[in-house]
């Protein structure tokens, strides 16, 4: 009996060596899936917008080789829809939000059916300086600007075409970024954005947005003619009309 009691009492189990090595393993594994998280796959939009430029102007040389455009695709999907939409604007303007290292305005001059004017907007200097020099053939017909999509630095109704393409996930507001894109479009034109999609894209918790959801988003812009259109495995290429 007295063996029986003494087996039933509850006994102070020290931790070995192994369970201590195993919890800090543990905690170092799950420190490591937050940093990638918080770092690589949302690329810092937790932490705040200047996270989000510091990235992109430490990693700016790496970007067109990690990106590798593929000319005759973006002459397709990029280049060759805005200037279908542009067609009846021989000195149409377009501004290209988030323009990085300057691709919509690389494909956009680069096609011989578009004879406008492009300015790129970018917060991230490094991405600017890549763009600016890649884009130094075209003179003037192309400039750039260092700023946030936040407050576009442009009178109301002053673009033929805005673009922004794979960045909106990454914006402190996406509504306040449509709303100034759409400020700034003249009265029928077209606005060309894109909507993260794949699984990565639910990573951005409390920032997806479903296909009929962003749609619906846009059309509370006023916008007209919202269209998706599939792309990328990453992202979709959704167009608005501003009412004329
Ligand atoms: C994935 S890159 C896309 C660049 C370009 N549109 C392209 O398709 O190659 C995202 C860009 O968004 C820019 N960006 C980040 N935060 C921004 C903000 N708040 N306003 C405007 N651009 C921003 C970054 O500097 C970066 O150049």
């Amino acid at each position: 009996m007295n063996l029986i009691r003494h087996q039933l009492q509850p006994s102070t189990v020290e931790p070995s060596l192994f369970s201590w090595v195993f919890i800090l393993l543990a905690g170092i594994a799950v420190a490591g899936a937050v940093l990638y998280w918080l770092l690589i796959t949302t690329e810092g939009v937790y932490l705040g917008r200047r996270v989000v430029v510091w990235l992109y102007d430490i990693t700016a040389h790496r970007y067109d080789n990690i990106k590798e455009f593929d000319d005759e695709a973006e002459d397709f999907f990029v280049a060759r829809p805005l200037s279908y939409h542009l067609r009846d604007k021989p000195a149409a303007r377009v501004l290209d939000v988030a323009t990085g290292t300057g691709r919509v305005p690389h494909y956009l001059l680069n096609a011989p059916t578009f004879n406008g004017r492009v300015i790129g907007l970018d917060p991230a200097a490094k991405m600017l300086a890549l763009a600016a020099a890649k884009l130094a053939p075209f003179g003037n017909r192309v400039s750039f600007v260092r700023q946030t999509a936040d407050h576009l630095p442009f009178p109301d109704c002053s673009f033929d075409a805005v673009t922004c393409l794979e960045s909106l996930e990454f914006f402190p507001s996406v509504e306040q970024a449509i709303r100034e894109m759409v400020r700034v479009l003249k009265p029928g034109g077209v606005l060309m954005v894109t909507r993260r999609r794949g699984w990565e894209a639910k990573a951005f918790l409390g920032r997806y947005r479903s296909r009929e959801d962003f749609e619906l988003f846009l059309r509370g812009f006023g916008l007209l003619e919202v269209n998706t259109q599939p792309w990328q495995v990453d992202y979709a290429q959704v167009f608005g009309r501003k009412p004329a």
